[in-house]
């Protein structure tokens, strides 16, 4: 089991006030704080070694590519990839998406073919592939979801057929916590050959993820959320299909020769690399996959399900609280509303204690409406949480439902 108190020592974003009270971080779904460890490779890069990766003869600079390159191979470690090749550093997950509906898209898919995704998705797995559609006339399939918030698997299965070229399917729902089973999904998927996108970005940090093994087509991303920085992201993808799409933005250092009457193309990853990285932030996020390496994802995974297992039970001794969805798996996030109170007042008041949730729609509109919901609070749970926080949350809420009283 893992120390969370002593864990949160390393955050120290974390040891602060807000409004005269101790903050309670419940938003790392949203965006993670961040260790010491990682403020500290970044803050390394441009005391010491930063200058321009892939560019000079120079030594920063070639220090600098040398640092570069050896964050590729530890976050390719990270995620069981075969090749660090396969990892092409973006912007967040939601650029990754993009990527690939841009790239393997104008490669794979034309009129009339579809493209799966499902009800449960964030507007990153979604908007894209509409924009694809619009584009090229292909169709695209929506896996619903059970009123429990699992998908429906029965329906899955029959949505696929020759005719789908790609499933871009959440790892895990931002919005109410599912976790899905993708290794199954992605099996059955094959069994059709159809290739899989896994939007990771709420999967990545609870549990291990190992590509190979899953045996995903695309898994994307972001640092944000991993307990690295912002702004920077990853897109794994196999080898067969990065070389055989066309680069996604031109510029910098993704080409091989230009000239005007033909370019040629870098090797795979930088062909996907136009323009000047995010240096630091690469170097924050190998960091960052370090520190989680070294807590363990066997102790993440036990503290985070006893933490959720806690916070369930106390939620639901909050009158007139309900807790959207009640999955077959979850990952440590609870998506809950109060009669009578919108969820933004909820966010506001429990602010007032220190308390910092997620509040709204959750960039998820269709599964709020599939639940014929507006909004919900949401509080989601890390590494650095404790049972303390839990029950500062919820002597907020009870508090918030004496403010609201009818
Ligand atoms: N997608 C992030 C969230 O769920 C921002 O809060």
């Amino acid at each position: 089991m893992l120390d969370a108190k002593a864990i949160k020592k390393d955050f120290p974003a974390l040891n602060q006030q807000v409004h005269g009270k101790d903050l309670v971080y419940l938003d790392s779904a949203a965006s993670a704080q961040k260790p010491q460890a990682v403020i500290d490779a970044i803050v390394e890069v441009y005391r010491k070694d930063y200058s321009n990766v892939h560019r000079g003869v120079h030594t920063l600079s070639e220090r600098a590519t040398r640092h570069f390159e050896a964050a590729r191979e530890t976050i390719s470690r990270f995620i069981g990839a075969q090749d660090s090749r396969e990892i092409i550093f973006v912007r967040g997950t939601t650029e990754a998406i993009n990527l690939v509906a841009h790239s393997y898209g104008r490669h794979c898919i034309k009129k009339d073919d579809e493209i799966i995704i499902s009800e449960m998705e964030h507007h990153s797995n979604i908007i894209p592939w509409q924009l694809l559609c619009e584009q090229t006339g292909a169709i695209l399939r929506i896996i619903p979801v059970t009123n429990s918030g699992d998908l429906d698997e029965t329906a899955f299965k029959k949505l696929c057929s020759s005719r789908t070229k790609l499933l871009a399917i959440t790892h895990v729902s931002n919005a109410i916590g599912t976790i899905n089973p993708i290794k199954a999904l992605i099996a059955e998927a094959h069994r059709h050959n159809i290739p899989v996108l896994i939007d990771g970005a709420q999967g990545i940090m609870h549990q291990r993820v190992d590509v190979q093994d899953l045996d995903c087509d695309f898994y994307a991303f972001s640092g944000h959320k991993l307990y690295g920085p912002t702004g920077i992201g990853v897109l794994y993808g196999k080898t067969k299909w990065l070389e055989a799409m066309p680069p996604y933005q031109g510029g910098g250092e993704m080409i091989n020769q230009v000239s005007f009457e033909k370019t040629t193309y870098a090797n795979i990853p930088h062909k996907f690399e136009a323009g000047t990285p995010d240096i630091a932030s690469v170097a924050g996020l190998s960091a960052a996959c370090n520190y989680i390496q070294q807590v363990g994802f066997e102790a993440i995974h036990q503290h985070e399900n006893a933490l959720l297992h806690y916070a369930t039970e106390a939620l639901m001794t909050v009158p007139e609280l309900r807790i959207i969805g009640n999955p077959t798996e979850r990952a440590p996030l609870l998506s809950f509303t109060v009669e009578h109170i919108h969820a933004h007042d909820l966010g506001t008041i429990l602010d007032h204690a220190g308390v910092a949730i997620r509040t709204g729609h959750h960039c998820a509109m269709p599964l709020m409406k599939r639940y014929g919901l507006a909004a919900t609070a949401r509080a989601s749970l890390a590494i650095y949480n404790t049972q303390h926080d839990i029950d500062v949350l919820v002597e907020g809420l009870h508090k918030a439902r004496g403010i609201f009283k009818r």
